[in-house]
This record gives C-alpha cells, sequence and structure tokens, in this order.
C-alpha cells in the first residue's frame, strides 16, 4: 500500500469506533478527509460532528453531515484525529495543517481521542517533524528569542494566517525528551495561542495503519 491506501484504511478502520447517533469531533488533514469521506458513506452513523477547520467544515457539510458549535452540545464523547508525529505513550505533534488550537480544544473536551496514523507518523521521540506554534503577532520576536533558548531552530511560516488571525513559528531540530516540560513550557510564554505538541492530552487510541494491518495502541 503507499501512503495514501495507508491513510485510506486507517480512515476506515476508525468508523467501527463511533457509537451510533452520536455528535463526533473531527479534526483536519488528509487523513482526516478521507475518514469524513468514509463516514459519509454510511448513511447516518453519526448525528453530526464538530469541526476543528473550515476545511473540515467544508467536507463534512458536502457529504451531508450536520456541523455543530461546540458551544452548543453538552459533551463530547469521541475525537477522531490524525497527527504529524505520535510515539508510544501516545502523545502527539500536531499542528502541520495549522488547526492546532481548535483542534486542542476539542481534543480536550472529548472523553476519548482516537488518533488515526499511517505507520510513518510512530516515532520513539517526537520533533524530527518541525514543532507548530500559534502565536500573536506582535509577540514574534520575543517568542523566537524564547524558543532559541529552549534549544529548537524557531522559523515563521510563510503565508499563513491561521483561522484565529493569527502567525504559525515551526520549531526545526528540536529533540522533545520531556514533551510534558517543553508543552508547559512553551504555554506559558505570554503571546503563545497554542502549541502542537499534545503531551497532557494524549490520544486515549492510536490505530496506526501498517502495511500487514492495524495495530492499535492503547494510553
Ligand atoms: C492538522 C494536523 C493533522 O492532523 C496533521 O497535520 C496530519 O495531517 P495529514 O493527515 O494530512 O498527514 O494536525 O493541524
Amino acid at each position: 500500500m503507499n501512503a495514501n491506501e495507508l491513510k485510506k484504511s486507517v480512515a476506515i478502520a476508525a468508523l467501527d469506533y463511533i457509537y451510533p447517533g452520536t455528535i463526533i469531533g473531527v479534526g483536519t488533514g488528509s487523513t482526516v478527509s478521507y475518514f469524513i469521506k468514509a463516514l459519509s458513506s454510511v448513511k447516518n452513523l453519526v448525528h453530526g460532528a464538530v469541526s476543528s477547520s473550515r476545511s473540515s467544515t467544508f467536507f463534512l457539510k458536502k457529504y451531508g453531515i450536520p456541523v455543530y458549535n461546540l458551544n452548543d452540545i453538552k459533551s463530547l464523547t469521541l475525537y477522531i484525529d490524525s497527527a504529524d508525529e505520535i510515539n508510544f505513550k501516545l502523545q502527539m505533534i500536531k499542528g502541520g495543517g495549522a488547526a492546532l488550537t481548535k483542534e486542542k480544544i476539542i481534543a480536550s473536551v472529548a472523553k476519548t481521542f482516537i488518533c488515526i496514523v499511517d505507520e510513518s507518523k510512530l516515532v520513539k521521540v517526537l520533533g524530527k517533524f518541525p514543532l507548530p506554534i500559534e502565536i500573536i503577532p506582535m509577540s514574534v520576536s520575543y517568542i523566537l528569542s524564547e524558543l532559541i533558548k529552549l534549544g529548537g531552530n524557531p522559523k515563521v511560516r510563510k503565508n499563513i494566517v491561521t483561522e484565529n488571525g493569527n502567525i504559525i513559528i515551526d520549531v526545526y531540530n528540536f529533540k522533545i525528551l520531556n514533551p510534558i516540560g517543553i508543552e508547559e513550557k512553551i504555554n506559558s510564554l505570554p503571546g503563545v495561542v497554542s502549541v502542537g505538541l499534545f503531551a497532557t492530552r494524549t490520544a486515549n487510541i492510536a490505530l496506526v495503519s501498517t502495511q500487514s494491518g492495524i495495530q492499535i495502541i492503547k494510553s
């Protein structure tokens, strides 16, 4: 299977975890796009979805799946999203698609977070993928200098304004040996809206698509 086929197969595998008739949280990205398509093929499986981005909202609506505002629902049992990297503790780097803030909010509300990835995303140590951070524009110089002190090589992502009107810094060459400590440290910098390190709120289950089938890892 090629990379897209692996993404598609793990997206389909996630359907088994949906309790029929519920509202689910839906992430962002190419793997999630396959998931939304798979979801639409099972008529009325979900009552609706809470979306983490305009692009996912677009796809959900295109496939006739009602989209709810997070503030209008009482609880959320399930969030399904992918990641840029995930380790064996189910801590993740997310935000390659710049949707990290809304993704983190929905992940925090949801009772269960299922992360759907292909095997290329499973790593021992997080940090090969540049760590995305959403920041308030006026804080950029300050935050760049603080991130250099932490040992990373931060760069402002070009030509992107997030859905919240902010900018993204990607931190390169950042071997993350203490994910919870780094998440807390970056979160504490004034101007940071959110960091794409999901170390405190991990996934509960990872479905990993491999050439020999779906590997299930539980936290
Ligand atoms: C978006 C994300 C995505 O989950 C992550 O970038 C993975 O995307 P893809 O499924 O396209 O590989 O965090 O902000």
